[in-house]
């Protein structure tokens, strides 16, 4: 078993609010994050595949098809969005590092599997301290 990681990189707006809390309660608990005029972040995008290595290439899967896959699926959709107001796979959820890279593993999930490897894991950094990793369940 062999594990390949991509690293794409996007900037998206997205703020953590609640309509259904007051202004104080959001800030209290989501600080900055919070901010009604929404803020940005350069996200780092790390997908990890893993399989067996094809023995006439060499290669688990061609790192082209690899970085298609993430540009065509999500960077192509988020790149310059605002989560909470233009990326359709994240109406109705909290815009968060967690969410964002739950979802984001949901979708590049199948399209990996169409090229014969496993998706692994999804790791998302929002800054350059915190980053969420997510592995499926
Ligand atoms: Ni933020």
């Amino acid at each position: 078993m062999v594990f390949i990681t991509r690293r794409e990189r996007f900037c998206a707006a997205h703020k953590l609010y609640r309509e259904d809390w007051s202004n104080e309660q959001n800030e209290q608990v989501f600080g900055l994050c919070s901010n009604p005029n929404w803020h940005g972040h350069n996200y780092d995008l790390f997908v990890t595949v893993k399989g067996e290595i094809n023995p006439e290439t060499g290669f688990l899967i061609d790192l082209k098809i690899m970085k298609d896959i993430i540009n065509r699926n999500i960077i192509d959709v988020v790149d310059h969005r605002n989560f909470n107001l233009d990326v359709e796979f994240m109406k109705g959820v909290m815009a968060s590092t967690e969410n964002i890279a739950i979802e984001i593993f949901k979708i590049l999930q199948p399209q990996f599997e169409k090229q014969g490897v496993t998706l692994h894991s999804v790791r998302l950094h929002e800054t350059e301290n915190n980053y969420v990793e997510y592995f499926g369940d």
